[in-house]
């Protein structure tokens, strides 16, 4: 059976645990919420993240444009209009030297007001809508941040991605050095992420499950 530190992952938004394959994450996934499959018009539960050169992705991916090069930190899904609460991640194998990174940036009253107001355009190939860095929900917020494919709807509105970028550069990063079946599930809407550079590493593989 699956163990997960409820408690963690609500109040410091990740928490690390263990799955010895991918069937008993997927039946704990659905315990926690509907899961979503990444990709259009798929049914596929989950999705295995291999690192790949530039010239062997076309897709608009990541990869497409970074290639084995350290991604920028981005909220996953920032271009589907609810972006998946939660991730979970899975290595089947210990990887040396290619974490996953995490970041909880912090916000100031006067930084979270000035990123619910600069309106920017998201485009990611699943309609083009308009966002703002931090939305509220209820009486909390998200963050979606993607500059991928999110961008300034007029240019005055640049600032907000400078800012969040700032403030990713000051907060605390949390480094997965991952070890053998070890998972983490993080709060999305709370943290942003990103891959480490990871040149050479194509035996490293990263299994992904999107909940609602
Ligand atoms: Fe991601």
């Amino acid at each position: 059976m699956i163990e997960i530190n409820t408690e963690e992952l609500q109040n410091k938004y990740w928490t690390t645990f263990w799955s010895e394959n991918i069937d008993d994450l997927i039946e704990m996934s659905k315990k926690i919420g509907d899961i979503i499959p990444s990709r259009k018009n798929s049914t596929a539960l989950y999705d295995s993240l291999t690192v790949k050169t530039k010239e062997e992705t076309n897709q608009k991916s990541l990869s497409a444009k970074y290639g084995e090069k350290d991604f920028p930190y981005h909220t996953d899904g920032a271009y589907l209009h609810t972006p998946p609460k939660f991730v979970i991640l899975r290595s089947p194998k210990s990887i040396e030297n290619c974490p996953t990174k995490l970041c909880i940036p912090h916000f100031s009253e006067i930084e979270i007001k000035k990123m619910m107001k600069d309106v920017l355009l998201v485009n990611g190939g699943r309609g083009r809508f308009y966002s703002t860095l931090i939305e509220k929900i209820n009486k909390d917020f998200r963050i979606r941040f993607d500059v991928d494919c999110m961008r300034p709807a007029l240019n005055e509105f640049d600032t907000s991605i400078k800012l969040m970028n700032t403030l990713i550069k000051e907060a605390v990063i949390e480094e997965i050095n991952w070890e053998e079946n070890q998972c983490i599930i993080f709060n999305n809407w709370k943290l942003v992420h990103s891959r480490a550079n990871a040149t050479n590493k194509f035996d490293r593989v990263l299994e992904r499950i999107w909940i609602k």
